[in-house]
């Protein structure tokens, strides 16, 4: 016989933070991101000494979604501070809540204390969604790129990305 369903809800409380060590092994989603282990060692590196950050979006103890920030792109003599937001990313059964969006808020909120004026973002040609968000959230396209980029995997294998994509900008001010 049909077992009848049970439904409930529950209030989930999530914490945004930048990341701690004991996150690391963690962003690799049991699997689903484990070729991107020396990446995240990498940048861990750089956000230690302060030229990336790494935000992550925390519930139970564990980051279910993500956002890096490059803070040093050579812009330094600009007039106008641009940092850039990258590697957004929450999970599968937890999109469509919010996160995503509070994520990018607090990534602008950490570049504006540290007094950029410029946030930017890129969104994959084939990812409408995505752009269609960060239009929502205030930013514009201002120009593409290739999006051509490698990296080693957790078996030390070089793999090559080619991802064209619209680069965006928002004004922090
Ligand atoms: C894009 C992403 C970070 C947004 O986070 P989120 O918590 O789902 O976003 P929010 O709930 O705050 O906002 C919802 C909006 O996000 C976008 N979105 C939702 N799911 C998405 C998905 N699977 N892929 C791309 N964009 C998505 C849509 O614009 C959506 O608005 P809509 O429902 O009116 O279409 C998340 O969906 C995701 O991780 N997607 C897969 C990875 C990705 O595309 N990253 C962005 C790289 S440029």
């Amino acid at each position: 016989m049909a077992q009848q369903a049970s439904i409930f809800s529950i209030n989930l409380m999530i914490t945004l933070r930048p990341l701690v060590p004991e996150d690391l092994p963690k962003l690799e989603w049991y699997g689903q991101y484990t070729h991107f282990r020396n990446v995240y060692a990498r940048t861990y590196e750089e956000h230690c000494i302060g030229r990336r950050l790494m935000l992550v979006a925390v519930l139970n103890n564990f980051p279910i979604g993500q956002v890096f920030l490059h803070l040093a792109l050579g812009h330094n003599q600009e007039k106008h501070k641009r940092g850039y937001l990258y590697a957004l990313r929450v999970m599968e059964h937890l999109q469509g809540l919010g996160i995503g969006t509070r994520l990018i808020h607090y990534a602008e909120q950490n570049l504006i204390e540290r007094d950029f004026e410029i946030a930017m973002i890129s969104a994959a040609k084939t990812n409408i969604r995505a752009r269609q968000l960060y239009e929502r959230l205030g930013y514009h396209v201002i120009g593409e790129d290739e999006g051509r980029w490698q990296y080693m995997n957790h078996r030390g294998e070089v793999v090559q990305m080619h991802e064209p994509c619209w680069i965006l900008e928002k004004n922090l001010r």
